[in-house]
């Protein structure tokens, strides 16, 4: 047997090439490889909406996002451990990244308390009452049998008081630590921090720095795209990047648009996830590389042309803008999953074109080409 075909027991990423700040490089773990950069499809209940798993995978994507909160409520993080966890049941073999919870309770739940100990809510399903710590939060996901595993953490709206955001961010360095020692050691598996603190550079940087200390396998971004603009999402990845330590992976939650991918690569972010590119397919939206298009409108609906007769995708190169135009005013199911292919195939072809530009050493290059394209529009 070649090394390369020796079975992999540990968490390790690599770092294969930069050009300025940003990264291309490999996390290796016993379920398989990501390549980063790596752009995450969101599998919140163990699905992502409107796509088979085979479909997701032929994409290029490595990884989906399980959450936490959703699988615990329902159908229950034991009882999907019963079923031989989340892998098999969403017949998904490759790794999962799950997030902790905390997120979507504080966005999600009714009637919650958020105290030293965790976070006591109502289910948004059926009322029931629950506690979340980071102890039992670590717990579910490994019942789940998540392989890339988040600390429970508080995550502020912006704006907000710095004192307000000074005390979310000590607390999820509290349960940062809890997470740490409830973890343990699990070589073929990952715990990452969640760097928190707002919009405020100093309670980034200490954030950071405490958290780096603790020694996570990977570290996340997190708190940023909840109400404040692009410039000041960059401007806190750019305080926090020096701090990371350049051997392990960040992770910037919940971002974003095809722009803040490539700003955010630029500045040292090597994995995301968002619900944009799922979410807007099944309202209509398609992103193409001359920008968004809405196929709700009316423009559409005499169009025989394909979204896109160059992309990668099926969807965009089979089926006519008239005929989506269609299925969309219809609500139709097949609108929904024709527009999710489309876009999913956009975000991984974005970010394998970014891979391949940093490994050639012409990212700017790449991204100054990309939103040439958006700006020219498809006329
Ligand atoms: N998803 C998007 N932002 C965040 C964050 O700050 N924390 C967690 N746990 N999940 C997120």
């Amino acid at each position: 047997m070649s090394l390369a075909e020796a079975p992999v027991r540990d968490f390790t990423f690599t770092v294969k090439a930069t050009d300025g700040q940003a990264r291309t490089g490999e996390i290796r773990m016993p379920r398989g490889v990501i390549r980063t950069p790596a752009f995450m499809p969101v599998g919140t209940a163990g699905t992502v909406k409107a796509m088979y798993p085979e479909q997701v995978r032929a994409l290029g994507a490595d990884v989906v996002l399980g959450n936490t909160y959703h699988l615990m409520l329902r159908p229950g993080a034991e009882r999907v451990a019963r079923l031989g966890g989340l892998h098999k049941m969403m017949n998904w073999p490759h790794p999962i990244l799950t997030d902790s919870g905390g997120f979507q309770v504080m966005s999600l739940a009714q009637l919650r308390k958020l105290d030293e100990n965790g976070v006591t809510f109502r289910s948004h399903v059926d009322g029931a009452k629950h506690v979340l710590t980071p102890e039992r939060s670590i717990e579910i996901q490994g019942l789940l049998g998540s392989d890339i595993q988040m600390q429970l953490d508080e995550c502020v709206k912006l704006p907000c008081s710095d004192k307000e955001a000074e005390r979310a961010m000590e607390l999820s360095l509290r349960w940062a630590e809890r997470s740490r020692v409830a973890f343990g050691e699990q070589p073929g598996k990952a715990l990452y921090g969640i760097v928190q603190g707002g919009a405020v550079p100093s309670l980034r940087v200490r954030s950071a720095r405490a958290l780096a200390d603790m020694g996570f396998k990977g570290y996340s971004i997190g708190g940023l795209a909840v109400g404040e603009p692009q410039e000041i999402m960059l401007a806190m990845i750019e305080t926090v990047e020096p701090w990371l330590p350049k051997e392990k992976p960040r992770y910037l939650m919940g971002v974003g648009t095809p722009d803040d991918l490539i700003e955010s690569v630029r500045r040292g972010v090597d994995m995301f996830d968002c619900v944009m590119p799922t979410r807007a397919g099944r309202h209509g939206q398609a992103f193409t590389r001359f920008g968004k298009l809405n196929l709700r409108n009316a423009r559409h609906a005499d169009d025989p042309r394909p979204i896109d007769e160059t992309s990668s995708c099926p969807a965009a190169r089979d089926y006519s803008r008239a005929y989506l135009h269609h299925l969309v005013k219809s609500g139709e199911i097949l609108g929904m999953m024709l527009l999710t292919w489309v876009n999913l195939a956009y975000y991984q072809d974005l970010t394998a074109g970014m891979r391949q530009a940093i490994a050639e050493g012409r990212y700017d290059d790449f991204a100054a080409h990309t939103k040439e394209g958006w700006a020219r529009g498809d006329l």
